[in-house]
């Protein structure tokens, strides 16, 4: 058994000793159909941000030449023309908070244009006009606690905060409102990246609070034991943030990046809060932390869709294992994140880029799979510690395709038409994304040698299984998880865990992000194949019951499934009833079904129906989770 399957074992049997009750109902109760679809829908992210931001290069020594010699470059080079818009400052900008008014002021030491002559005021106002005049967009970098990231882990950066304990407290604890005033109505910023080491790093036994001395804050979020997170408290705190974003942006020009690190069980509550959050920790420049990164929102593809994104993190191309040596690695990591919806920021000093790194960041097809406006995340048609393959169903109904070898030998994979939900016996046409659009037509399947970490990217038309329809699981950019089911969240032990910071001290890189059993695209929540009683299926979706989402539909008129309990559940003895809303009116329900029964079918007309909601209830309470699937879950016309 290798390690992730040895994990996977475990946790199954912690989770099974567990009693899940079924929710009450009440005005609280997330299993009430509304009609209302519920994903943040404030900001600006009908597609995934794009830009640049300073950390990944520079981290702490970022200065104003920096920027805006990189902004000046994705001018230049046209990447702002295929979409890289945003140019982000990270950690670093800030001088202290002024004792006399509470206002952030800059260090205008390295941005020497948001000094006001003759005052102690700084704005980064002529800064931010300057981007806007370039048609570039600007964004900065706070914390939800009261001190950032650098000031615990940056101990030697010129660039931390200064002045006395108060005056060295930045991030937005205490000061919200004022703070989100001025970087957006005074200083005109268009993005924020909001850090939460404020709210995890502080506590009073932590050797900088002594030295140089912050005041202690008792973490909400405790990195290594996600079990004692005060998830709902964290989640307040960006919810007020999110209501403050706002009410300071009449003109919803705005994005809000939540950078809780996957931690907080942000999975469940960052899609109806920002704009897009962190899945995992920080991203180094190594293959196996890109993996760990990768892995951390590949089996997410139903949390994510247009507005509210998934994160795993910003990209490392041109550094370490995806520098200008390591081109094969560097595509890869591209397409993988082009793939998954992830915001495109490049993190290198675009000032001497060379063409071969420019060309990554620039190929167009890649960025317009990432960019797509059905905003559907690539899901997983096939899985294993060795190769993945990965479709994402585009808005014109073709499909973009990665075959993903992640290790260190070659590998033939067969894509099959099953993989693409296309007709077995009809051609399919595959355009190469890395090799000049180059054609391979086939019928059935086709094998490709894959390199060693290699990714080929393609785009496939054919024939589709489902000729006027849509699977759900191809469409999880009109799918909302309002409520998975998870009641207990536990670690998710699916991920690559790459040897964290490459320091083996300690006794293991143990799962952290909570997630474990949440609704999953052709697969069930604990990542096996769906299967309900005798049978299994390649397509549908896999969630727990005491679940709802929210599915536009889009003008389809009809929504049929077959339903069952999935073997991969916790407990056997509770029923379950399914149960399918139009506009928060109920359409049809099921008979209770049990483990072991066989799938029973469902079909409902939509007639008119602007909003769908699937709903799965226990008979009573369980004894552990009950995992089960919307087996073929299809609209039709
Ligand atoms: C955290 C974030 C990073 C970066 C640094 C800045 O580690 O996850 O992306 O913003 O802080 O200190």
């Amino acid at each position: 058994m290798n390690s992730r399957a040895l994990a996977i074992a475990l946790l199954m049997v912690s989770a099974a000793s567990r009693s899940v009750a079924a929710p009450a109902a009440g005005p609280a109760d997330t299993l009430a159909a509304t009609g209302q679809w519920t994903a943040h829908a404030r900001g600006h992210a009908a597609t995934p941000p794009m830009g640049w931001n300073s950390w990944n290069a520079f981290r702490t020594e970022v200065d104003e030449q920096k920027v805006m010699g990189a902004a000046q470059a994705l001018v230049d080079t046209g990447l702002a023309q295929l979409g890289y818009v945003y140019v982000n400052i990270d950690d670093g900008w800030w001088l202290r908070r002024r004792g006399s008014d509470q206002r952030v002021q800059v260090r205008t030491s390295i941005f020497p244009s948001a000094r006001i002559p003759n005052t102690d005021d700084t704005s980064f106002k002529p800064f931010v006009e300057r981007l806007h005049a370039m048609g570039l967009k600007a964004g900065l970098y706070t914390d939800i606690g009261r001190n950032a990231c650098s000031q615990a882990y940056d101990l030697h950066s010129p660039n931390l905060p200064e002045g006395t304990v108060a005056e060295r407290e930045v991030g937005l604890f205490g000061h919200l409102d004022a703070d989100i005033r001025v970087y957006f109505r005074d200083w005109g910023f268009d993005y924020l990246k909001v850090d939460a080491c404020g709210i995890a790093d502080y506590g009073a036994d932590r050797s900088h609070v002594k030295t140089p001395g912050y005041r202690a804050f008792e973490p909400l979020i405790i990195r290594s034991q996600p079990a004692r997170e005060r998830v709902e408290e964290v989640r307040a705190m960006y919810r007020e943030l999110s209501d403050a974003l706002h009410r300071h942006n009449p003109d919803n020009d705005y994005v809000l990046s939540i950078c809780t690190w996957g931690q907080a069980d942000v999975r469940a509550w960052g899609p109806s809060v920002g704009n897009s959050w962190r899945t995992s920790g920080d991203i180094y420049p190594r293959w196996s932390r890109m993996l760990h990164s990768f892995d951390s929102v590949a089996t997410r593809a139903l949390y994510a869709r247009p507005g509210t994104w998934n994160d795993p993190d910003m990209l490392f191309i041109g550094a370490g294992d995806f520098d200008e040596k390591h081109l094969t690695e560097a595509r890869s990591h591209f397409t993988l994140w082009a793939m998954v919806n992830a915001p495109l920021l490049i993190g290198y000093d675009l000032r001497g880029a060379p063409k071969s790194l420019l060309d990554i960041w620039g190929n167009a097809s890649l960025v317009a799979v990432n960019q797509d406006r059905a905003g559907n995340q690539a899901v997983l048609a096939y899985r294993s510690d060795d190769v993945d393959i990965l479709v994402k169903t585009l808005s014109d109904g073709t499909k973009g395709v990665a075959l993903f070898n992640r290790g260190l030998q070659a590998y033939d994979i067969v894509l099959t038409a099953e993989h693409l939900k296309l007709d077995r016996g009809s051609p399919v046409t595959l355009r190469d994304l890395w090799a000049n659009d180059s054609v391979t037509k086939f019928t059935g399947e086709v094998k490709f040698t894959v390199a060693a970490r290699e990714t080929r990217a393609f785009i496939a038309s054919g024939t589709r299984v489902l000729p006027g329809g849509l699977y759900l699981s191809e469409m999880p950019g009109a799918i909302h998880v309002a409520d998975d089911g998870v009641r207990q969240p536990e670690p998710d032990p699916e991920l690559h865990r790459s040897v964290s910071w490459e320091d083996s001290r300690g006794s293991g890189d143990w799962p952290v992000y909570t997630g474990w059993g949440g609704a999953q695209a052709d697969a069930s929540p604990y990542s096996t194949e769906l299967s309900v009683g005798a049978e299994s299926f390649r397509t549908g979706i896999g969630i727990l019951a005491n679940s709802r989402m929210e599915v536009r539909a889009q003008g389809f008129k009809r929504f049929t499934a077959r339903v069952g309990v999935d073997n991969a559940t916790r407990t056997r003895g509770t029923k379950v009833r399914f149960l399918v809303y139009g506009d928060g009116k109920l359409l049809k329900q099921s008979a209770p079904i049990g483990f072991g029964e066989a799938a029973a079918p469902m079909a409902v007309d939509l007639a008119g129906v602007g909003i769908l909601e699937l709903v799965v209830k226990t008979e009573g309470d369980a004894a552990a989770p009950v995992a089960v699937t919307w087996a073929e879950a299809a609209l039709s016309r």
